[in-house]
């Protein structure tokens, strides 16, 4: 559920203010996020698994702007990052660098150094050479790196073919049956700690059964290193739980949590992690673009819009579906329409094939753009990126203005005369 609703003036709000007066008041294009929405859905993970020890670490790269880390951040929310540079915007925006797992399969030395010095909670590691970098770095500060292995569980592709990050084909993860020897050589290591285990088999899951034939594959695998004397203190499960974009309908984190709790009975003390990044982000937020012409063919309709691919690319780069709506629907006949944007390129669409009563000039949200929407947004063809809003009740906060022109090319330069 979210904060996004027409109210008894037929307008489309987000929580206490109606998105025409954002529009007005910041142009478009516009994100605009709900505090309330995101409050909701982290709150939705963490009251979940209330009962067990737990830590929901917010994936930074669904939305990184520090207005929404900040949210997240105040209400005890810890991060898990890829990069140094979403590490430097948790802690600008507040958050506890002793609540980050660094996840990624190509961690620099110098991203480890400035994880070290900040004391993160955990380092997912990916493979063997990471980890004999990460001992090389942590031994040259002086300090024991904290060390989860990414296991890459092997889910079954053919019962479950859209997964696509937890297959042995592809670059993340350890293979699961050489896990335990990885295990070995982190527990050899003199400046590695090895404290948990992770996986994330994928994005946009709407059934619940992979996650847990994952888990069932991973705590037996803790057990076996128990065995032996290496000790899992905490399990991260990954992110990847879907979310309704038109009429899929994903678990409920506290669906999601029984299953798992159901399994974790004779592991009471294992601490449960998790890396939501889309369940927390995509429904909190809107982009709001205004329609510039209405322009008819014989064989179809354009609605050209002040938005396009290099404000949201999800549409072009994986043919994904994000709804549509009029902030003010109006009553009158309606056409089929493909929503273009300005750039030069055929495949720049936001969506195609809606079906709507327009005329030109209108607003429109694109719903569910809060995650992995403004963070892969570029200036293709010299457009500056959206302004990003966060809406708290009656107020409105700029959380990113509008990037200006010249703020383009100031890091260019001409050739000496
Ligand atoms: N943890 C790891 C290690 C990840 O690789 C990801 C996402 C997450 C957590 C968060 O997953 P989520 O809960 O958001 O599903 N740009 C694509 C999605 C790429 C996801 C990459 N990894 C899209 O727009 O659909």
């Amino acid at each position: 559920m979210d904060y996004f609703n027409y109210q008894q003036d037929g307008q489309l709000w987000a929580e206490d203010i109606a998105l025409t007066d954002l529009a007005e008041r910041y142009g478009t294009p516009l994100y605009v996020y709900s505090r309330a929405t995101l409050e909701r859905h982290w709150n939705a993970f963490d009251q979940a698994v209330a009962n067990h020890p737990h830590l929901i670490c917010y994936a930074v790269k669904a939305n990184s702007n520090i207005g929404v880390l900040n949210v997240l951040a105040r209400l005890g929310s810890g991060f898990d990052i890829v990069s140094q540079g979403e590490l430097e915007r948790v802690i600008a925006a507040g958050g506890d660098p002793a609540k980050v797992v660094f996840s990624g399969v190509g961690k620099t030395a110098a991203e480890m150094k400035r994880a070290l010095e900040l004391g993160i909670k955990c380092f997912n590691v990916e493979s063997e050479p990471e980890l004999e970098r990460l001992n090389e770095v942590a031994g040259l500060l002086g300090k024991v790196a904290p060390v989860s292995l990414r296991i890459n569980p092997d889910v079954d592709a053919k019962t479950h073919p859209y997964i696509s990050t937890g297959l042995r084909d592809n670059k993340f993860g350890i293979v699961f049956d050489r896990a335990p020897e990885v295990y070995r050589l982190a527990q050899s290591l003199p400046n590695l700690k090895v404290t948990g285990m992770d996986c994330h088999i994928g994005s946009q899951l709407t059934d619940i059964e992979p996650f847990i034939d994952a888990t069932d594959r991973l705590l037996a695998l803790i057990d076996t290193l128990k065995a032996e004397g290496i000790e899992i203190e905490h399990l991260d499960v990954g992110g990847g739980l879907g979310v309704t974009y038109s009429d899929e309908q994903p678990p409920q984190p506290s669906d999601y949590a029984t299953e798992l709790l159901a399994r974790l009975k004779d592991h009471p003390e294992l601490e449960l992690v998790f890396e939501p990044g889309r369940a927390i982000a995509a429904n909190a937020g809107v982009m709001l673009t205004r329609i510039e012409y209405l322009k008819h063919t014989e064989h179809k309709n354009f609605a050209i819009v002040d938005a396009a691919m290099n404000d949201l690319i999800r549409p072009t780069l994986y043919q994904a579906w994000q709804d549509i709506v009029p902030v003010c629907p109006r009553e009158g006949e309606k056409q089929t329409y493909d929503f273009v944007g300005p750039i030069c390129e055929t495949g720049d669409f936001i969506g195609k094939e809606r079906t709507l009563c327009l005329e030109p000039g209108d607003l429109l949200a694109v719903r569910s753009a809060g995650a992995y929407g403004f963070v892969m947004a570029s200036n293709y063809n010299t457009r500056t990126r959206a302004a990003e809003i966060m809406v708290d009740g009656q107020d409105a906060h700029v959380v990113r203005e509008r990037e200006t022109l010249e703020q383009l090319w100031q890091s260019e330069h001409l050739l000496p005369e």
